[in-house]
């Protein structure tokens, strides 16, 4: 920590509580406080600049300070700040920006719903599963089914979805009704000799016996991230979403797709579903859908969906549903042209192009010690750290070595993300092949240092 009491570290730790920290180590060490970002560069007070190789918290994919999006947001705000889009009310950008998702959306989806966050956004689906299922007068059919290492956000519905255990641990969830099956991370879960096939029919296979143990009229609905993401970056295997769809299908239920990452061009595509073809009824998308210069999130259903949905609206007298920031006008025109510029400046296809270089130079280092695993696919992509290749492991506790990487990564000027011994990188869309290289010949750096102080 800083030592002046009124440096703005100690500042931030005596009157902020930060999400996903540890409170006591804020309190000792201070937070890094960023100041400005340019392109995919961020500069924190003390002057250091670092690639951010997590794109924020993989969301900001037109890269810092993008003119754009600071006029859009100008100009909106100068001409309607505010208004809302309760009962019979509308403004121009939302109107605008449902057009552009249910155009641009990876299968035929009916309308948009706008919410202010991904946690949001799920926790709508969770609500629109269940009145729909009354809806249809089968109002025991309401069942979630989630994955181990799925990352669905943190308010109370979305973090029963959730399949990570800090996210249940001390807050009493997940609540009733929701169901996690195996996560699809092959390399880390298949049994010896099982192919990437296998383990994927065996997924399906686990999948189905749980539906059938539950009840299939008790089930409306499976959750996933075409690639997880917070979960480790983990990449589906071979012919994953084509056994999980088909068993999903035989039981009438429905598929949301958790595009929060994967969306608006991370996997290659426009959306994760289209990489792995997958046919969602239900797709939730934030993050890059702003670059994250406004908070806002969305939600695409199909007509199957939209119908009861509308029918039980209309049986009520409203869909007593909606946040008071729900499509506010600034963050919806900033996402309308941060939309713009992905595809005038063909960032997709930026993606495809630097993409295999990205991937190439992390497959690279499955050569060092430390490296037992690559994982990734477009610009989104992990190293998994470990100490013995063969069994897998790392330093005795767990996360312990993904957090020496951690500490080089930001002494090398490298933001990354260490979930547990996994650290990450999707970095913005716009990163060029030059860049790519300044990045892991940074990377390769951590790895030697870190493989130095574990000792290796
Ligand atoms: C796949 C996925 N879904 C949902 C969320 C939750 O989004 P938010 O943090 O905006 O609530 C995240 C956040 O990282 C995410 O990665």
């Amino acid at each position: 920590m800083a030592e002046l009491p009124n440096s703005i570290e100690a500042r931030d730790a005596r009157a902020h509580l930060h999400p996903y920290t540890n409170a006591r180590t804020v309190q000792e060490q201070g937070p890094i406080v960023m100041e400005r970002g340019k392109g995919i560069h961020v500069w924190d007070t003390s002057g250091k600049e670092y690639i951010e190789a997590m794109a924020g918290l993989w969301s900001v994919g037109v890269g810092f300070s993008e003119e754009r999006l600071v006029k859009a947001a100008l100009e909106q705000m100068q001409k309607l700040p505010y208004y809302h889009t309760f009962a019979m009310r509308s403004h121009g950008p939302a109107v605008e920006l449902a057009e552009m998702l249910v155009s641009i959306a990876p299968v035929p989806m009916s309308k948009a719903f706008f919410t202010n966050s991904g946690s949001e956004a799920n926790d709508t689906v969770v609500k629109m599963v269940w009145y729909r299922a009354n809806a249809m007068g089968t109002p025991q059919k309401k069942k979630i089914i989630s994955r181990i290492k799925g990352y669905h956000g943190v308010t109370v519905a979305s973090a029963s979805m959730t399949g990570l255990p800090y996210n249940h641990m001390s807050f009493d969830l997940p609540i009733a009704g929701i169901l996690h099956t195996g996560s699809p991370h092959y390399w880390r879960e298949a049994a010896e000799g099982e192919s990437e096939e296998d383990f994927s029919a065996r997924r399906a296979a686990e999948l189905e016996e749980m539906i059938l143990a539950e009840g299939p009229d008790t089930v409306a609905a499976f959750i996933g991230e075409p690639v997880m993401g917070a979960g480790g970056v983990i990449v589906p295997p071979k012919g994953y979403w084509a056994a999980i769809q088909a068993v999903l299908k035989k039981y009438d239920i429905l598929l949301i797709a958790d595009e929060v990452i994967c969306g608006l061009g991370r996997t290659g595509n426009l959306w994760g579903s289209q990489t792995y073809d997958m046919q969602p009824d239900i797709l939730t998308t934030s993050k890059q859908l702003s670059s994250s210069y406004m908070p806002i999130s969305a939600v695409l259903v199909n007509e199957k969906v939209f119908e009861p949905l509308a029918d039980e609206s209309n049986r009520i007298g409203t869909f007593g549903h909606g946040f008071t920031a729900g499509g506010h006008p600034v963050a919806a025109a900033v996402a309308v042209e941060n939309l713009k510029i992905i595809e005038e400046r063909d960032l997709v296809g930026n993606v495809r192009a630097v993409g295999p270089k990205f991937q190439a130079r992390l497959e690279a280092f499955l050569d060092h010690p430390i490296v037992g695993e690559k994982r990734g696919v477009g610009l989104i992509g992990a190293l998994e750290l470990v100490l013995d290749k063969d069994a897998k492991t790392a330093m005795e506790k767990p996360g312990q070595l993904g957090g020496i990487a951690a500490k080089h990564m930001l002494e090398e000027g490298v933001i990354s993300r260490n979930m547990g011994d996994a650290v990450a990188f999707c970095p913005p869309m716009i990163i060029n092949e030059g860049q790519v290289d300044d990045l892991m010949d940074r990377v390769e750096r951590v790895l030697d240092k870190t493989a130095a102080e574990a000792g290796v």
